[in-house]
Order: C-alpha cells, then structure tokens, then sequence
C-alpha cells in the first residue's frame, strides 16, 4: 500500500473502500469490517449514502477487535447538497455526520457536489477542520474551471478531489489543474462502477493475462500509478481481497498508455454534472 501526502501534512491511503448504494446496515457493516481485515485503511461513505453508522460500527468492531487502530483508518464522508444552505445548516451537517457515524473525528470531509451555497459550506468546514473535528477537508465533483476558481477564492484551499476517473473518462485536464493546486485526485467508480463492460476487454485480459492478474486489478493499478487515490466498492468478500491485491505489480509505460487509450472523453455514469435537470435532481427541483 502506498500513501499521498495531503498538503496538511496528513498522510492518505492510496486505495480505499467505497459504500455507495450498500444501504442495508448488516451488509455494510460486514463489507467495511471484510475490507479493514483485506487490509483496505481508507473508507469512503457520505450522508446522502445513508450508512455513515455501519461505517462507524465496523470502524469500532474493528478497533475492538484489535485488527488495527483507530489512528491508523482514514474515514472520510462528505455533506450532501441540501445541507449547503448556509454555514448554520452546514455546521449541523457536519455535526450529525460525526454523530451517526459515532466518531470523534473525519479523517476527510467532502462537499459532494459544487451545488447550492457551497462557498458557505465551505466556512463551516473550515472552521470544523481548525477545530479538530476534521483532519483534511475537500470537495467532490469539481470540475476544472469550478475547482480553479474556488482554490483562488477560499480561506483554505481543498486538500482532495474526489472525481469519477477510469480507463473510460480518463480527465488528464483535471489532472493537471489537481497538480498546479496540489490537490490529492481521488477516483470515484474506479472499476468504471460496473459500466462499460470493461472486464470483457480483449486489451485489458492480455495485459491482465501477462501479469497474472485479473482485469479489475490492472485497472485500479493504472489508476494509482498515476497517482489517483482510489476507492472501489464490492459487497463479495473475494472480489474485497481482489481489489486490494495490486501492490505486487507494475505495468509498463506502454501499457498505461494503451490502457488511457479507451478514454472516451465524457462520462457514461447517470451523474451529468454538466446537465441542468442533474443539477436540479441534486438540489430536490423539478427536471424539466
Ligand atoms: N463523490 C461521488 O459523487 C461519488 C459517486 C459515485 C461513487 N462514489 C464513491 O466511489 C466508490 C466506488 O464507486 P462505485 O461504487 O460507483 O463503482 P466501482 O467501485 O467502480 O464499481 C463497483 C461495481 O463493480 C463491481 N465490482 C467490484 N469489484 C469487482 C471485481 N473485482 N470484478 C468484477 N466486478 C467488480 C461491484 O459489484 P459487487 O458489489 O456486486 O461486487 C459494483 O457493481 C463508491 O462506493 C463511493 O464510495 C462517489
């Protein structure tokens, strides 16, 4: 396992474990506690996702159980959209992340989405983050004119940005906007969240092939060896222990280039931020 250094100093696990769309609390539960004891030191949950306590529950499990410290996991959640009113509403959004998830701390916090009063949240999470309720704070979905336009604006500027990027929307611009700002890249659907039919690619098995490893390895291993913290999620224990197998190989300069060659160039996930009725989804309004 490797780590991106934040600039806080805070020290981030390269590989996480994502929660989304895992609602039932039993099954979150077990999934995190699988991955802490796989080895995964990083979850990634949210409010919207509605398990912020399984989250919490397996983190104190695992604590109990001795499999690893607290100190040692890097929880990260993030406020939905309807909380970015203003900085009173943000605050308590804050607050009630760290309540049900029954944590002292957020090793990360995200705003979700570039939505609502986002500049108000952004306060609020500022001043959690100087109060020690947060280690790190970032955002999620900021797309590069967006994300270049806050860092020159805020107090303090956004330590991650969390993302969708695989083989098919590869975002080398956003990359290189992250990299001037030195904002840490984190992959949303980092296995191209089940689209795209990927794990049937003759490209991808013969790469996969030639290295032993299965088609979902190579493609969260390109990801992270060009430095994008990633956070696959699975509800099978096995595939758990899959995702996390990819420290032992390196794939060659011709392969991460044949690998980027899929990139399609737009998202093929129904999260159109550029679409207004997505924007209006997001914010609880009518789609036209
Ligand atoms: N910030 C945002 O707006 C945002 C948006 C989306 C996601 N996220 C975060 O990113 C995380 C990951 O994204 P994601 O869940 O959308 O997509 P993903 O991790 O790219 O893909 C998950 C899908 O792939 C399947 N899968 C996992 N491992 C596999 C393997 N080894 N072989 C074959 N199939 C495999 C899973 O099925 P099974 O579970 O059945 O194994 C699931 O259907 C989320 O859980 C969430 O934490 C954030």
């Amino acid at each position: 396992m490797e780590y991106r250094t934040l600039k806080n100093g805070v020290t981030m696990p390269m590989e996480g474990f994502g929660v989304f769309q895992v609602r039932d609390f039993e099954t979150c539960k077990e999934s995190v506690l699988n991955a802490i004891k796989a080895g995964y030191r990083l979850i990634d949950t949210a409010a919207s996702y509605g398990n912020e306590d399984a989250v919490g529950a397996a983190v104190r499990q695992a604590v109990e159980e001795g499999v690893c410290t607290r100190e040692e996991l890097f929880i990260t959640s993030k406020m939905w959209v309807a909380d970015m009113v203003n900085e009173e509403t943000a605050a308590a959004a804050i607050d009630a992340s760290l309540q049900k998830s029954g944590l002292e701390y957020l090793d990360l916090y995200l705003l979700h989405q570039a939505m609502g009063d986002y500049f108000a949240a952004w306060r609020a999470m500022e001043k959690a983050y100087e109060e020690g309720k947060l280690r790190a704070i970032g955002v999620s979905n900021f797309y590069p004119n967006i994300l270049a336009n806050f860092c020159e604006t805020v107090r303090i500027p956004p330590m991650v940005n969390q993302v969708e990027l695989h083989p098919y929307f590869t975002q080398e611009g956003a990359l290189e906007n992250m990299k001037y700002y030195n904002v840490v890249p984190e992959a949303w659907a980092p296995l191209g969240g089940g689209r795209y039919n990927s794990f049937e690619n003759e490209m991808l098995k013969g790469i996969a092939a030639s290295h032993h490893k299965t088609v979902g390895q190579v493609i969260l291993r390109w990801n992270v060896q060009r430095g994008v913290v990633i956070i696959p999620k699975s509800t099978h224990e096995e595939r758990i222990r899959e995702n996390f197998d990819i420290w032992d190989f390196e794939l060659n300069e011709e392969e991460m280039k044949q690998i980027a060659s899929l990139d399609m160039g737009y998202t093929g996930s129904r999260a159109k931020h550029f679409d207004p009725d997505f924007v209006r989804m997001c914010l609880g309004r009518r789609i036209h």
